[in-house]
């Protein structure tokens, strides 16, 4: 299931809920936190949220406070006024600023100097700020939408995040899932991720073996949806090395062009841990196992496992077999 301007891809219930929720949260104004591990989309959901919303049409600015020293982050937020600081030789107008009725995507608001969290307290607060080394207050009109990958009632609990400035983010919390607990998402993510992949690496007809298929499908991908996209690059690029010797209507990504990472973690494939896996693991490949055997019969399948046929489709879609 996709939306029409920006391609959400949803197949598991789990992230099915969230395509549910994300137009209501889009029609409201209200602060907006999107918790997720790394990798998983928050990004991704943060602008889809702006275009599903009356704001589609007004700015959208992000600002990375994980990556910019503390003073850039305040004076890009903020703005500044000339001579504000060493540096500062024009006025310069910050995000909150110039992301007029649109949205601001604070990214990694972990990351945040204290000064910075008190500042933004206030802002969410009242609504106002002053750009840096200036008089003139300032109306925030702009919706707030802040991402997280770190566990922010740790952080409170650490002393390194403020409880009222979380308690001002998390009146809306989006949390999105990561990938190995929305399993029938990553089949239909890798073939949405491989339509870009081939028209950007030029290889209109890569596609995925089915043993590439099952591979993917019981990984567990700690990193998630960029990891996925990731070694789908991977496996397009050095698919391609002696592609010489293969027909040119054939173009297929196989288990071996991915990263050893994922290799290892295939069905059947020799590991340090083999045999110590999980129930869920060992359920999937029983079931991919069976399947194969019967010829995807699925009335025998489930006949030979001893569970009902809904039952078995189910599992099916859940683990994404063929
Ligand atoms: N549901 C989805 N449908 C389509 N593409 C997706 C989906 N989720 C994630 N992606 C893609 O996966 C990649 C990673 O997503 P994104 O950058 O949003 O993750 P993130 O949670 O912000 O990661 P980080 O914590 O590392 O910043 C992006 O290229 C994004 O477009
Ligand atoms: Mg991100």
């Amino acid at each position: 299931m996709t939306t029409e301007r920006l391609p959400w891809i949803a197949e598991d219930p789990a992230s099915l809920r969230l395509l549910e929720l994300a137009p209501k949260v889009a029609a409201a104004p209200t602060t907006l936190l999107i918790t997720g591990e790394s990798g998983t989309g928050k990004d991704h959901l943060a602008r889809l949220i702006h275009e599903l919303g009356p704001r589609r049409d007004a700015p959208y600015l992000k600002i990375d406070c994980a990556s910019l020293p503390p003073q850039l982050v305040e004076s890009e937020l903020f703005g500044h006024e000339r001579g504000a600081f060493t540096g500062a030789v024009e006025r310069k107008l910050g995000r909150l600023e110039l992301g007029g009725n649109g949205t601001i995507v604070l990214d990694e608001v972990a990351a945040l100097s204290p000064n910075a969290q008190s500042k933004l307290l206030r802002v969410l607060q009242e609504r106002a700020f002053e750009r840096l080394g200036g008089t003139g207050t300032l109306h925030l009109e702009a919706r707030i939408i802040a991402l997280t990958n770190v566990d922010l009632p740790a952080a409170v609990k650490a002393g390194s995040f403020r409880e009222d400035l979380y308690f001002r983010l998390n009146v809306v919390t989006l949390t999105v899932p990561p990938l190995r607990e929305r399993r029938a998402d990553i089949l239909p993510l890798a073939e949405h991720l491989l339509v870009a992949l081939r028209s950007a690496h030029g290889r209109p007809r890569a596609q995925l073996s089915d043993a590439a298929r099952r591979m993917l499908a019981a990984y567990a991908w700690p990193g998630n949806v960029r990891e996925l996209r990731n070694a789908l690059e991977r496996a397009v690029v050095f698919s391609g090395v002696d592609r010489g010797t293969t027909p040119a209507d054939a173009d297929v990504l196989e288990p071996e062009n991915f990263p050893e990472t994922v290799r290892a973690a295939a069905p059947g494939a020799a590991s340090p841990v083999a045999g110590l896996r999980s129930l869920e693991d060992a359920e999937r490949e029983v079931i991919a196992a069976t399947l194969e055997a019967t010829h995807y019969q699925i009335s025998r399948s489930a006949e030979i496992l001893g569970i009902s046929r809904k039952t078995l489709l189910e599992k099916r879609k859940k683990y994404g077999l063929k």
